[in-house]
């Protein structure tokens, strides 16, 4: 950590003086690597206490080939910076709204008290020129990001984003380590976002024609040559499923939201829902390129019959690893099956309105009149979530970690219970998700394909 902070301060000056200049990006922390994400500036001295300052504006960005396009960003960057921490760190971010309309910060997977959230339910909306202060402690690790929690589907739609990365005692070492946040975004030819509620986005969420990783169209991901590489990979999308390949790679799956899996396992194909993160590894090819593939996945609605897609290009080259870390092979069993919970049914669904509009619901009642689940204090509940609809969706749950206990009433394997905080639900289909409400407070759950939250799919569980 400590030469990690060192590199930030160094970085800081240059940092300060980009910031005010809303045009120019924050440099990357390694500016020969176009990928890089924006180290955030601690400020704070105290090795066990990150301080920062996070300002939501407007900026300008190139996309490709498109003129260029006004988003939103956090600090200047598209996605937003990422801030480093670990476990038992303090995080206080000091954040100001200078965008043209209210948000707030929602720290999305981060096991933190109710009012620092950021859901609208347990804070005051940050009105343009606002401030508020975010203050609490990293209890775990993982990967994390944070985002706006009002008007979602545009907010971040737009370019609020952004990673923390919290680093824990179980660490696997690699050769080479990145994040990587997938997004996409829907431009049109004079670099201009178009209106985005139109019908076909709200049915399956807006999907972009502009694929981005890191913020970048068209990105060429370098790895050297037989490097044991771990990538954790975000999914910022609005509505896009990832289904990654690389040809000829096996993904080591090693964890996903909150924790790692006591067996990793091997796979082709990585399947990343909106707002899901994956921990993976694998053992690169020989020197040459290979694509990052997207393949089509039938998440409803004939989506799996869409064509592939070239997520990123994957240059090997550089100086070869003759003998690459291991892959790792079991990690400390974390997940456990808490004891006779009592279930809290949730369906999910779908349904046009009197006046034709498009719904979406939870037990048949749009948000807000979805009433609030009501939870004794450090009680161990079953939610029930049953998918009546024809399509999947993300299922997310603001403030604490589940485990997936069954799909369709087969039992998840020991090996795969792992800590989540957003979970494919497919369609026509029933998750039992496990967990201890022991924070008090207004907690939201909704699909995370952010037009069906906005559009209803959203409710509050209230833990007294
Ligand atoms: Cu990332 Cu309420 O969401
Ligand atoms: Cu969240
Ligand atoms: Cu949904």
């Amino acid at each position: 950590m400590s030469t990690a902070r060192r590199v930030l301060r160094t970085a800081s000056s240059a940092f300060v003086l980009a910031a005010c200049s809303s045009a120019t990006p924050a440099p990357a922390s390694d500016p020969g690597d176009p990928l890089a994400l924006t180290p955030i500036v601690d400020r704070n001295p105290d090795p066990n206490v990150v301080e920062v300052d996070l300002e939501a504006k407007e900026t300008q960005k190139q996309f490709g080939r498109t003129p260029v396009s006004k988003v939103w960003s956090y600090n200047g960057t598209v996605p937003g910076p990422i801030i480093e921490a670990k476990v038992g760190d303090r995080l206080i971010v000091h954040f100001r709204n200078a965008l043209p309309e209210s948000t707030t910060v929602h720290w999305h997977g981060i096991r933190l008290p109710a009012a620092m959230d950021g859901s609208p339910a347990m804070q005051r909306a940050v009105e343009p020129g606002g401030t508020f202060t975010y203050d609490f402690v990293l209890k775990d690790a993982g990967l994390f990001w944070f985002h706006p929690h009002m008007r979602t589907d545009v907010q971040v739609e737009k370019g609020l984003a952004g990673v923390i990365r919290v680093r824990g005692a179980e660490e696997p070492s690699a050769d080479e380590e990145r994040v990587l946040v997938l997004d996409d975004v829907r431009l049109k030819d004079d670099g201009t976002f178009p209106t985005y509620l139109d019908d076909t986005s709200k049915m399956m969420g807006r999907q972009g024609n502009t694929l981005l990783v890191n913020g970048t169209v068209d990105a060429t991901i370098t790895v050297r040559p037989g490097a044991a590489v771990r990538w954790r990979i975000l999914n910022v999308a609005n509505g896009r499923f990832f289904n990654l390949r690389i040809p000829g790679v096996q993904w080591r799956v090693l964890g996903t939201d909150g924790g790692h899996f006591a067996k990793p396992y091997d796979a082709d194909h990585l399947l990343i829902a909106p707002a899901e993160r994956y921990d993976v590894m694998f053992i690169a090819p020989g020197a040459g390129t290979v694509d990052l593939v997207g393949d089509p996945y039938d998440r409803g609605h004939d989506s799996g019959k869409d064509a592939p897609v070239v997520v990123a290009r994957v240059r090997v080259g550089g100086a070869g690893v003759a003998s690459p870390k291991p892959l790792p092979t079991a990690f400390a069993a974390t997940a456990r099956r808490p004891d006779g919970p009592v279930a809290i049914p949730l369906a999910l669904d779908e349904s046009t309105n009197a006046a034709g509009e498009l719904a979406f619901t939870v037990n048949g009642a749009v948000y807000p009149n979805v009433p609030t689940v009501m939870v004794p204090r450090n009680a161990a509940r079953i939610l029930q979530i049953e998918n009546k609809s024809e399509m999947d969706h993300p299922f997310h749950l603001h403030g604490f970690f589940f485990q997936v206990l069954s799909t369709n009433g087969v039992p998840t394997a020991d090996e795969r219970l792992v800590a989540k905080d957003t979970v494919i639900v497919p369609m026509k289909s029933t998750l039992k998700l496990a967990t201890v409400f022991d924070e008090p407070g207004m907690w939201m759950y909704h699909c995370h394909i952010n037009e069906h939250a906005e559009g209803g799919m959203m409710g509050e569980i209230h833990v007294e």
